[in-house]
């Protein structure tokens, strides 16, 4: 149960009508949101996980995950199994650790200076972190996409088949059909198909988000991560990469990190709220967003807290 008397001080980013001016508010907040009090004050708390997690096929199961970059700590203890062949996403204030998170995946981290992990990770039952884990391959089993479009500086035909060519593939009627299949994928096809040779950089910013989710497809990777893929975009291109992931969860396990809640309602079937490295909340993205167990996670997706 909340301490009363606590002071909890302002959260560093985001928006909402969660300024404190006295310590009386402080703790009446803190009454008012006690898994929120719990993570700030650093006490234990479990995380709400709803019954209807329990049993799904998981593509990625996280397990009592923590991330340290230096001596700060990033990620508290995370778990959560992410379903195969549908969309999650991962939604939370500034900071709170979603990309850290998603970047864990496919160890992206490993490349900063001072990372250290613990817990564990496995992806379609392979351990991420086990000591005979070969980094190059777990990457190719996992697809990714960031923020800003960051199309290669070669043609459009060379950035979809990249992946392939690294992996030795040279024929050319094998790399043109998949092409063509990830392009398709991808809703960018009819867009580009009499421009294969021309340089990716002269595609629209929505374009090469879309390329980019090609390049991603390509090899088949058992989990598509994006992280915020539309924040770079505007409504119209926004909307078509909301189709496009649509389409594709029959066929691909997403996760994706979002801001957008409208987007995280219309996209994902399953939704994880985190909070200062924490999972606060996870379960089908309908009850999340209509029957939600905390309070604090039904204040933070309507924009009354965070
Ligand atoms: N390379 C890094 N070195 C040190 N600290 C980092 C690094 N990257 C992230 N952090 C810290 O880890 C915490 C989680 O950051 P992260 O980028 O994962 O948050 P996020 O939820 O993705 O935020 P946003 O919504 O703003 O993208 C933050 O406190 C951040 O400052
Ligand atoms: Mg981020």
């Amino acid at each position: 149960m909340p301490t009363p008397s606590i002071t909890i001080s302002r959260p560093q980013t985001g928006t909402g009508n969660s300024g404190l001016s006295s310590s009386s508010e402080a703790a009446s907040l803190a009454r008012k949101y006690p898994v929120i009090d719990a993570i700030r004050s650093g006490r234990a708390h479990d995380s709400a996980v709803h019954e209807a997690m329990q049993g799904l096929d998981p593509v990625l199961d996280v397990a009592g995950f923590r991330l340290w970059y230096g001596k700060a700590q990033a990620l508290h203890n995370v778990s959560l199994s992410v379903p195969r062949g549908k969309v999650t996403a991962l939604i939370g204030p500034s900071g709170c650790g979603k990309s850290t998170l998603i970047r864990s995946v496919n160890r992206l981290n490993d490349l900063i200076d001072g990372v250290r992990v613990e817990g564990e990770m496995s992806l379609a039952g392979e351990s991420v972190y086990g000591a005979s884990v070969d980094v190059i391959d777990l990457r190719k089993r996992v697809g990714m996409v960031f923020q800003k479009p960051n199309p290669f500086p070669m043609t459009i035909f060379e950035n979809v088949v990249y992946r392939l060519r690294i992996d030795g593939e040279r024929r050319r009627s094998f790399l043109a059909d998949a092409c063509e299949r990830a392009l398709r994928s991808a809703a960018l096809w009819d867009e580009v198909k009499d421009r294969l040779k021309d340089s990716a950089l002269g595609l629209s910013g929505g374009q090469q988000q879309r390329l980019c989710i090609a390049r991603a497809v390509v090899a088949d990777p058992e989990l598509l991560l994006l992280d915020e893929p539309c924040s770079a975009l505007d409504p119209v291109a926004t909307l078509r990469i909301e189709e496009l992931i649509h389409e594709i969860s029959n066929r691909y396990s997403v996760l994706i990190v979002t801001h957008n809640m409208q987007q995280a309602a219309r996209v994902s079937d399953y939704t994880a709220f985190m909070y200062l490295g924490r999972l606060v909340e996870y379960g089908p993205t309908s009850a999340l967003f209509q029957t939600p167990r905390l309070l604090e996670t039904e204040d933070y997706v309507s924009g009354r807290f965070g």
